[in-house]
């Protein structure tokens, strides 16, 4: 019989990944498979803080094996930010990403050094003990939003070695070089050692 292993998410699309790269050695079920509606907040100070949060939530309170995972936008002039905050930059409850980007924007302007990344980290409690993955990708912030792919802060994300921003540069390359593609990666290959 497959191991069960929650992926702390309600995402379809970030399940989905993972799943058919493991389908072999695990069974991949979400929080709502799972049942758990609670909203795991997200407190920490660090993407590493977040995504042991989650993991241990489930662990603590359903007793199941996990992983949780955040990700972020960092920005060298910035000193980093919005980093752990990306999904609430602009305020509310977040993930309102056109008012994301426009903040972005007015913080950056008349920056010349223009160079970012996004990181994902992922935490995995596994037999009691707990691992840590992580992807970064590298870029530049444009100084307009340009494409409609994606999501967040991909219409003004250019990542290194392209001219295009990963919202016009679409899924197809995302999904090879993105941050959280890179860690996905590790996760497998280290689950698929199991
Ligand atoms: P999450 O941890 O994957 O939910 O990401 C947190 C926030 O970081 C999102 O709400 C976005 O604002 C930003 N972010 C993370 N990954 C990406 C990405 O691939 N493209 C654009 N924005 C992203």
């Amino acid at each position: 019989m497959k191991r069960k292993l929650v992926f702390a998410t309600h995402n379809a699309h970030k399940l989905d990944e993972v799943r058919d790269i493991v389908k072999d050695n695990f069974e991949i079920v979400s929080l709502t498979d799972i049942g758990c509606f609670d909203d795991i907040e997200e407190s920490g100070s660090t993407l590493e803080d977040n995504a042991r949060i989650k993991a241990r939530f489930v662990k603590e309170k359903y007793g199941y094996d996990c992983f949780g995972d955040d990700s972020g936008l960092e920005v060298d002039a910035l000193n980093g930010a919005p980093g752990v905050y990306s999904a609430r930059y602009a305020g509310g409850n977040g993930h309102d990403s056109e008012a994301n980007v426009k903040k972005l924007l007015h913080e950056m302007e008349g920056a010349s050094d223009r160079k970012a990344h996004f990181r994902t980290v992922i935490v995995l409690l596994l037999d009691g003990k707990e691992y840590q993955f992580d992807g970064r990708v590298d870029g530049t912030i444009t100084s307009t939003p340009q494409g409609n792919d994606g999501f967040g802060y991909d219409p003004v994300f250019q990542p290194d070695g392209f001219d295009k921003t990963f919202a016009q540069l679409g899924m197809e390359v995302k999904s090879e070089i993105s941050h959280r593609a890179r860690a996905v990666k590790k996760l497998c290959e280290f689950l698929k050692g199991f």
